[in-house]
């Protein structure tokens, strides 16, 4: 683990540079914006992408277990009422008498309105489902919803993916896509957003083994962030008060992290019993058990779900590799990543656009860039330059100089955490840039 200098980032340097270098912006910036909506930058969409592949990566891809799907955004209005989704997916919701703004009653104190002072009426539950319109016709005979959740598609698939994937229970089915929640009161920078995306996995197995999986796949996603960088200080298990549990949970405990502003979810890992299957059994009248042949028996699956969020894991990660070091002039901005979530992994840098040091630094940037994230820049000084990759957490810089070209046929390899600098043959940069990359993983995942 690279050594910190700083551990108190502010929200505000965070947004102010994902903004200046690229990661994310807010939408629809040259008409005002439009506000909890945001946009990924060409930085930002490779941290993201970043953590979906590694997530689909150990979800998914290394485990004989699990198999993927990709569903439609847009269900069936039926499956909202067997999820119970539309009775219970509420937030118990406060609006004041003066100004009308409405708050979360969760977030408010004594009936006393946060913006006015003005006094707050009386609580009612607001469903947090987008309502919309399939087809022309706007009646209530063509009200979908906007997907809350991504697992509802892998329950109501259930049966199809059993058939066509020939798994046997236990079994998992992982999805990553966008949800949407009309919250009432979001904020927090992509902390807390009406639209969304999730990296969801629902794991079939037998019912008396649900506790055993439950305490597995809590432990199974806190390793998933601690061997991706984000340091063990930084995170926590929490468990769910009987209060506090989701409607369909037998038990549930939130991985959080601790945010620039205190403790806050990242993943919540539920048990959610045989919730699901029976409801949507029951209302579509399709038998959604399983014959076990091993056992001889017939029962219905209980599932538990890790259910993590794409874009507060990114929040996460750039919170946690944010580092200031030194004073003044001295001062540097640099973002720790661990080096498979790192935007770009290396990039190429000419000490300047001088037209003999462009074809080689050229040259290595094309074979680099077959097999790391690569950048190619050679605008500014090579301080500036040096500083920029610092602050999107690019582990390794390659410098091609004149000595590269007129001497000794080496370029410099620069690294991030502390800036140290080598000399390395042309012919080997790859085994070089290998060695220091596969070095700094090995700190960030110690056995
Ligand atoms: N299927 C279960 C489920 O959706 P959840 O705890 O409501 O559980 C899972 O959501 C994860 O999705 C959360 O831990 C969080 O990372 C992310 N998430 C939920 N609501 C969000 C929102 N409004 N903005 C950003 N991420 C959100």
């Amino acid at each position: 683990m690279p050594e910190y200098v700083t551990d108190n980032t502010s929200l505000e340097s965070l947004v102010s540079l994902a903004k200046r270098r690229g990661f994310i912006f807010q939408s629809s910036e040259i008409y005002g914006g439009l506000g909890s909506v945001w946009d990924y930058g060409p930085v930002g969409v490779e941290l993201k992408r970043n953590i979906k592949e590694l997530w689909w990566k150990s979800f998914v891809s290394d485990r004989e277990d699990i198999v993927g799907m990709d569903a439609s955004i847009l269900m069936h209005p039926a499956v909202w009422e067997a999820s119970g989704h539309l009775e219970n997916f509420s937030d118990p919701l406060v609006q004041c008498g003066s100004c009308d703004r409405r708050f979360r009653e969760t977030n408010v104190k004594d009936k006393i309105c946060p913006e006015c002072g003005g006094t707050l009426g009386d609580s009612r539950q607001f469903n947090l489902m987008f309502k919309t319109f399939m087809g022309p016709l706007e009646n209530t005979s063509s009200v979908v919803y906007m997907r809350p959740e991504t697992a509802q598609a892998m329950f109501v698939n259930f049966d199809n993916v059993l058939t066509t994937s020939r798994k046997k229970i236990p079994f998992g089915i992982a999805q990553i896509g966008k949800s949407f929640r009309n919250e009432i009161t979001p904020g927090n920078f992509t902390y807390r957003t009406r639209e969304f995306e999730q990296m969801e996995m629902e794991f079939f197995c037998e019912p008396e083994t649900d506790e055993k999986w439950y305490k597995y796949w809590t432990e199974f996603s806190r390793n998933w962030f601690t061997s991706h960088g984000i340091r063990e200080s930084k995170i926590r298990i929490r468990k769910h008060t009987k209060k506090e549990l989701p409607h369909y949970s037998k038990a549930s405990s939130d991985i959080e992290f601790n945010f620039p502003w205190g403790w806050g979810e990242l993943e919540t890992i539920s048990n959610r019993s045989d919730f699901d299957l029976k409801s949507h059994s029951k209302k579509s009248g399709r038998d959604l058990s399983y014959f076990d042949p091993d056992k001889n028996s017939r029962y219905t699956p209980y599932v538990v779900e890790p259910a993590m969020g794409a874009d507060r894991s990114a929040l996460a990660f750039l919170s946690d590799a944010y580092d200031e070091e030194g004073t003044g002039k001295q001062k540097r901005t640099v973002l720790r990543f661990h080096p498979d979530i790192a935007p770009f992994q290396i990039a190429v840098l000419p000490l300047s656009r001088n037209d003999s040091l462009v074809p080689t630094a050229r040259s290595i940037y094309k074979s680099l860039i077959t097999k790391f994230n690569t950048q190619y820049d050679d605008s500014q000084s090579i301080g500036r330059r040096y500083r920029r990759q610092d602050e999107i957490g690019t582990p390794l810089c390659v410098t091609i100089d004149f000595d590269t070209i007129q001497k000794d046929n080496s370029v410099t390899i620069r690294d991030r955490d502390d800036m140290g600098q080598i000399r390395v043959d042309k012919e080997k940069i790859f085994e070089a840039i290998n060695d220091r990359i596969t070095r700094l993983k090995k700190t960030y995942n110690p056995k």
